[in-house]
C-alpha cells in the first residue's frame, strides 16, 4: 500500500467542525459532537490498521469551558459514554487509553472513569490513544515551568545541572513526557490555526489542513492524510 512507505509514529488531530456539520443539517450543535464520536472510532481503527503508534485528539480545550453549559455537559457525557462503549473494543485492538490535560477541572466521576480506563488498558501496546481534555499548550508549558522551578528550589545540590538542561530535558516536564512529538497534525473544517494546542511539541510537526468537517473525517480521509504525509520532506531546519 502506498501509505505504508512512511508511516508517522504520532498523528494528532484538532477535531473541528462538529457544530457547523450539525447546523448544516438544521440540528443542534451537540448532534455534531455525537457524530464526531463515530469519527473518533473510525480514525482509531484506521490508526491501528495502518501501524500508527500514537493517535492524539484535541477533544476539549481549556477555552472550551466557556461554551454554553448545556454543550459542555453534553460533551462530558459523550466522553463518559464513549469510554464505556469503547473499552471492550480498545482491549480487543490493543489500544492503550491516556487522558492528558488539567484534570482538576473535571468532575470526580469523570476522573474516576478515566483512571479506570487508563488502568485497564495500560498493558495494551498496539496503539496509544491520547485524549487531550481540558488541555491547552500554554497551560502545559506553565505547569512544566512550575515543576522545573520547584525542583531547582527543592534540590539545590542539582541546581547547576538543572540550569544547564537543554530543551529535551525540559520537555520531560510536559504532560506529554514519554510520548514522541507529533509527526503530523491534522486540523479539520478549513480553519488554519493551532488554537493553543501542542505549542511546544509541534515545533517540527507537519501540518495538514482539510476542509472536511470532523464528523465526515473517517477512515478514507485518515488514509489520504497519511498519503499526503508520505510526500512531505522533513528537514528539521537542516539542509539535506
Ligand atoms: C470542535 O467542533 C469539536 C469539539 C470542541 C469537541 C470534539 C469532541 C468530540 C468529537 C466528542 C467526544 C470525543 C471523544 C474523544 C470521545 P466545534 O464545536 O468547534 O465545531 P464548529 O467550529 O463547527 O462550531
Amino acid at each position: 500500500m502506498e501509505e505504508n512507505k512512511r508511516i508517522p509514529a504520532h498523528v494528532s488531530i484538532i477535531m473541528d467542525g462538529n457544530g457547523r456539520w450539525a447546523e448544516e443539517r438544521g440540528k443542534e450543535r451537540v448532534y455534531g459532537h455525537a457524530a464526531g464520536v463515530e469519527s473518533v472510532r473510525a480514525c482509531t481503527e484506521a490508526a491501528v490498521e495502518t501501524g500508527v503508534r500514537y493517535l492524539s485528539l484535541f477533544a476539549f480545550s481549556e477555552e472550551n469551558w466557556n461554551r454554553p453549559e448545556h454543550e459542555v455537559h453534553t460533551l462530558m457525557e459523550l466522553m463518559v459514554k464513549a469510554m464505556k462503549d469503547e473499552l471492550p473494543v480498545m482491549m480487543k485492538n490493543g489500544v492503550r487509553f491516556v487522558v492528558l490535560g488539567n484534570r482538576s477541572r473535571l468532575s470526580p466521576s469523570l476522573n474516576e472513569m478515566i483512571d479506570g480506563c487508563m488502568e485497564e488498558t495500560s498493558a495494551n501496546d498496539r496503539l496509544v490513544l491520547i485524549i487531550f481534555l481540558s488541555y491547552s499548550g500554554k497551560w502545559d508549558i506553565l505547569e512544566a515551568a512550575k515543576k522545573y522551578a520547584r525542583e531547582i528550589v527543592e534540590h539545590p545540590e542539582r541546581r547547576d545541572s538543572l540550569l544547564a538542561m537543554g530543551t529535551d530535558g525540559f520537555g520531560r516536564y510536559l504532560a506529554t513526557d514519554g510520548i514522541p512529538d507529533p509527526d503530523l497534525i491534522i486540523r479539520t473544517s478549513g480553519e488554519c490555526r493551532i488554537s493553543n494546542y501542542l505549542l511546544w511539541q509541534a515545533a517540527y510537526s507537519e501540518f495538514l489542513f482539510t476542509d472536511v468537517l470532523w464528523p465526515d473525517f473517517r477512515k478514507e480521509e485518515f488514509r489520504q492524510a497519511l498519503q499526503e504525509y508520505a510526500k512531505r520532506d522533513r528537514r528539521y531546519g537542516k539542509v539535506k
